[in-house]
């Protein structure tokens, strides 16, 4: 696949080079250390969840190698890495004592990285919430928002000193909408319902969380959350079809920067998902508690969507954005139903379309509502099929995708977006979820039976963007 887009642009000096990962899909030892079970451990193993039956039971072994990998980020340059912490290695059942073992493997990891001269970015929470909780509700409970805002405050509390920043949640639209309503990620619930309130307690989780952090490091501390906005296209400028996008806009956009950013829900929040939801669990004060300001807002992009008014078959409208079954957002929520429509290609092999203007698009707009906010892509990369030759991978498609990604970050910064870094994602290839072990979007290659680490091509590829901080022509 070549590039589209020229490029040749120089980025500047301050702007930081990472690449991220994240604990359940790479670190394996999934019972060593004390840690106790996860949502994903328990939902892993329940047949016909994830493809072939994989669990994150041994993941990219990255527990064991933690060493190998640190070494592997310095040879490529790294600036920063974002890694996220376990909660259940941590905080075994995810509430009472703290695991003095877990915080230390993640203590050392930070000091390595640290050693190493690559900034951490800490995600407190990329989807492994201890079983426990999920037994008493999960995010359908409250006190799930409450266990999460101590959490944060312990590990601001041990491990403050060595974060370069700090990030309460990875796209608590997954979160939500994935685990409690199409049910493809865990818990694997199915109520539209239950998912409205998870989004409520998700944002409260948020706000308490960066609280308890600046409590505890002072108000500078440099706090940040991380979103999948959906780019969502009308298929038409028909008004049903612009009203649809409006509706995603609203469903899977704005319940998050609403409050997050801007103290409030919109009230197209409760019009659209009136039947199913009074949202009743909100309560007084919750509004001002969730609203922090925030050192920077952590983009997650991949592609985009396209929609149009109609009646979807129930379960099977297609890729979403996200490349998840995303099309049951109306059955699920909303107040009318929206079709997902197939997006024209190129496709990665999760078979998300390849749109690096859609990327410009969301800059812009963030650039526009929310100019004094710094933003950050903490996440953004492509799986292919990748083939190991002679000890090699050569992986231009990727490339080309992180080429023409970067540049299109390159361009909303030069028409005014405040972009202040770029993660790739992944640095190892990893547990993709409900699609196991199938897809790989590390510029690192993994072999699961070895444990074996093989720099791709674009690992190569990045080392040289970072060292020259100038997209290749
Ligand atoms: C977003 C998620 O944060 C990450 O866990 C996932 O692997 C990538 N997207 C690719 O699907």
């Amino acid at each position: 696949m070549p590039t589209t887009r020229p490029s040749g642009r120089t980025f500047p000096t301050d702007f930081l080079w990472g690449s991220a990962t994240a604990s359940y899909q790479i670190e394996g030892a999934a019972a060593k250390g004390g840690r106790t079970a996860s949502i994903w451990d328990t939902f892993s193993r329940t047949p016909g969840k994830v493809l072939d039956g994989d669990t994150g039971d041994v993941a990219s072994d990255h527990y064991h190698h933690v060493a190998e990998d640190v070494a592997l980020m310095q040879a490529i340059g790294l600036q920063a890495y974002r890694l996220s912490i376990a909660w259940p290695r941590v905080q075994p059942g995810g509430s009472g004592e703290f695991n003095e073992e877990g915080i230390a493997f993640y203590r050392d990891l930070l000091d390595r990285l640290r050693a190493a001269g690559i900034a951490p970015v800490v995600t407190l929470y990329h989807w492994d919430l201890p079983q426990e909780l999920e037994d008493a509700g999960g995010w359908t409970n409250r006190e799930t928002a409450v266990a999460f805002g101590e959490y944060a405050r312990r590990m601001a509390l041990e491990l403050g000193d060595r974060v370069s920043l700090w990030t309460t949640l990875n796209e608590p639209w997954c979160s939500a909408y994935l685990g409690y309503a199409s049910g493809v990620h865990a818990p694997g619930v199915t109520d539209g319902a239950a998912a409205l309130a998870a989004v409520h307690h998700l944002n409260l989780a948020h706000g308490l969380a960066a609280r308890a952090i600046r409590e505890v490091l002072g108000e500078d501390a440099p706090v940040s959350v991380t979103l999948n906005l959906h780019v969502t296209r009308a298929a038409s400028d028909d008004p049903a079809d612009v009203d649809a996008k409006a509706q995603i806009d609203t469903i899977a956009n704005e319940v998050f920067l609403g409050p997050m950013l801007e103290g409030a829900y919109p009230e197209r929040v409760f019009t659209d998902t009136a039947a199913v939801s009074d949202w009743s669990f909100v309560q007084d004060g919750d509004l001002e508690t969730i609203r922090v300001p925030l050192t920077q807002l952590g983009v997650n992009y991949y592609s985009t969507g396209r929609v149009r008014a109609g009646v979807p078959a129930v379960g099977d409208g297609g890729p979403g954005p996200d490349g998840h079954k995303s099309s049951g957002h109306s059955p699920w929520v909303g107040a009318t139903e929206v079709e997902f429509l197939p997006q024209p290609g190129p496709h990665t092999a999760m078979g998300w379309n390849i749109e690096p203007q859609g990327l410009v698009d969301l800059l812009l707009e963030l650039r526009d509502r929310y100019p004094a906010l710094p933003l950050v892509i903490t996440e953004n990369g492509a799986a292919f099929e990748d083939v190991v030759e002679d000890g090699r991978v050569h992986d231009p498609e990727r490339i080309a995708y992180v080429h023409d990604h970067v540049d299109a970050v390159g361009e909303a910064m030069a028409a005014g977006a405040d972009v202040r870094g770029y993660f790739v994602w992944s640095l190892m290839d990893n547990f993709e979820w409900a699609y196991g072990y199938s897809k790989r979007f590390g510029i690192v290659h993994i072999d699961y039976t070895t444990g074996t680490r093989t720099p791709k091509d674009s690992a190569a590829w990045y080392a040289e963007l970072i060292r020259t901080r100038t997209v290749p022509a």
